[in-house]
């Protein structure tokens, strides 16, 4: 057989050994191979890494002077991922007596053709990489550093493909999808044949029940569902991650009565160092079982004695009868030694550590940025009343932003606090003990909930 003259449909069959069951990503496939550039947005586990892998092995053999380079969010993303699927790929091309070589980190066809993994965090020239038929790759695209942007404006290669779950309006991906010299291409869990048909006809992709259960923790109006599910943009008022509307709608929000049954008061607790650091403390109550949040009360405090900080956060507890339990302090920094202070005193409050791994560590880098969304959350759903709030806590909600940058994975991030700091606004305090605070009171339910 010759497989240079194979279209696409056969090519997959006959060299990759399975159909293309999905149409639209067929479609993207057929496109690709005549070049161009090309915006890939879409859910997890819907075959974009899968698809691109065989688009870079197709590419080499249907060119003779074909330069594959290939990258992602990180060297180890690219090797446990898209690299394996060319390797794969490239074996099977092999095993049909096609002259590729394949070696751990580089595989190649006669002496000018080649598919290369490059490495997102040492800048490469391209410079020295002349052919007609060059194509750049990128998987994973929410997390490529600039440099890669930079070199793709100065060079013109032949294909160009970036493809990303859609999670920051921000960044290369979402400027490709913006530019019309790019063309889209989305794919929505919801589209996807496992999905729709509720079977597993493509093994390892994405399942109704993966569907099912990210809709249940998060929510459809979430930003986490609308990337990682509906593989969109979620829309969002620049980075920021709470609105004027969302923020006016909970300082007027009154807690309907049907909602008083249950209450449950708990505190957040976020300690500073005195001197200008200070500690803060958020007390909320939660109505029903998470039906409604509503502020309660937010002391400062700015003691550079941690032994004064507790008794004003002990003589707190006592005033509303807030158990140990249902206070939750950021055990980093200042925290460490308020918390055993605390325990030493006989509270033993619970702590939770900011800079950890979130639940749903796809989607967060830490803990804290984790928490910042919760607080989005139940903004969004309008089941938190921030009535009574300090106008400082308001203040501190309307700046705060979710980094440009993102982190190595594309995950989503809160803007550190040294660049908060640079853009001149105060550290928000008020704000961390608020997202204790709804930690500290929420049930448990779905990812949303945890004790660290
Ligand atoms: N056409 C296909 N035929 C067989 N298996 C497939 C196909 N497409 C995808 N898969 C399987 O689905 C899994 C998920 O696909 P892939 O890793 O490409 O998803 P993705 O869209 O890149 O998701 P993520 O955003 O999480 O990286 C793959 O490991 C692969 O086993
Ligand atoms: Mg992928």
């Amino acid at each position: 057989m010759n497989i240079v003259t194979l279209s696409p449909r056969q090519f997959t069959a006959q060299v990759f050994g399975h159909e293309l069951y999905w149409k639209p990503m067929l479609d993207m496939y057929e496109a690709m191979l005549e070049g161009g550039r090309h915006s890939v947005s879409g859910a997890n586990g819907v075959g974009k890494s899968w698809t691109i892998a065989e688009v870079a092995v197709h590419y080499l053999v249907k060119y003779p002077d074909a330069l594959v380079l290939i990258t992602s969010s990180s060297f180890d993303q690219l090797m446990n991922g898209v690299w394996r699927y060319i390797s794969k790929n490239a074996e099977r091309l092999r095993a049909l007596g096609v002259p590729v070589r394949v070696g751990a980190r580089h595989i190649s066809m006669g002496r000018d053709r080649f598919i290369h993994p490059i490495s997102p965090s040492k800048p490469e020239s391209f410079a020295g990489i002349h052919s007609e038929h060059v194509a750049v790759i990128v998987d994973e695209g929410s997390g490529v550093p600039s440099w890669i942007e930079e070199t793709l404006e100065g060079n013109n290669p032949h294909l160009v493909i970036i493809s990303y779950n859609p999670l920051r309006p921000a960044g290369y991906a979402y400027k490709s999808f913006c530019d019309p010299g790019y063309t889209k291409w989305t794919f929505s869990a919801l589209d996807h044949p496992n999905v729709k048909q509720r079977k597993r006809l493509i093994p390892r992709a994405v399942t109704y029940e993966d569907v099912q259960r990210k809709l249940q923790s998060w929510g459809e109006a979430s930003p986490a569902y609308i990337a990682r599910v509906l593989g969109q943009f979620p829309e969002a008022a620049g980075n920021r991650l709470y609105t004027a509307t969302a923020l006016e709608n909970a300082r007027r929000l009154i807690v309907p009565d049907v909602a008083a049954t249950t209450v449950l008061l708990g505190m957040g607790y976020d300690a500073g160092f005195g001197g200008g650091d200070p500690s803060d403390m958020t007390v909320l109550r939660m109505h029903g079982k998470n039906e409604y949040f509503s502020f309660v009360s937010q002391e400062e405090f700015d003691y550079a004695k941690i032994a004064l900080t507790n008794t004003q956060a002990i003589r707190i507890m006592k005033h509303h009868n807030i158990l140990p339990r249902h206070v939750l302090l950021d055990k980093t920094g200042a925290g460490i030694g308020t918390i055993q202070d605390m325990h030493a005193r006989g509270y033993k409050i619970r702590g939770v550590n900011f800079s950890n791994t979130a639940r749903d560590d796809d989607s967060y880098s830490d803990v804290a940025t984790e928490m910042a969304y919760e607080v989005q959350s139940v903004l969004d759903e309008q089941i938190l009343s921030l009535a009574g709030a300090p106008q400082e806590l308001f203040d501190e909600m309307i700046a705060r932003q979710i980094d440009d940058d993102g982190d190595r994975k594309g995950r989503l991030k809160l803007e550190p606090k040294k660049k908060l700091k640079a853009r001149g606004l105060p550290s928000p305090n008020r704000l961390d003990s608020l997202m204790l605070a709804l930690r500290a009171v929420k049930k448990k339910s779905g990812v949303n909930y945890v004790f660290g």
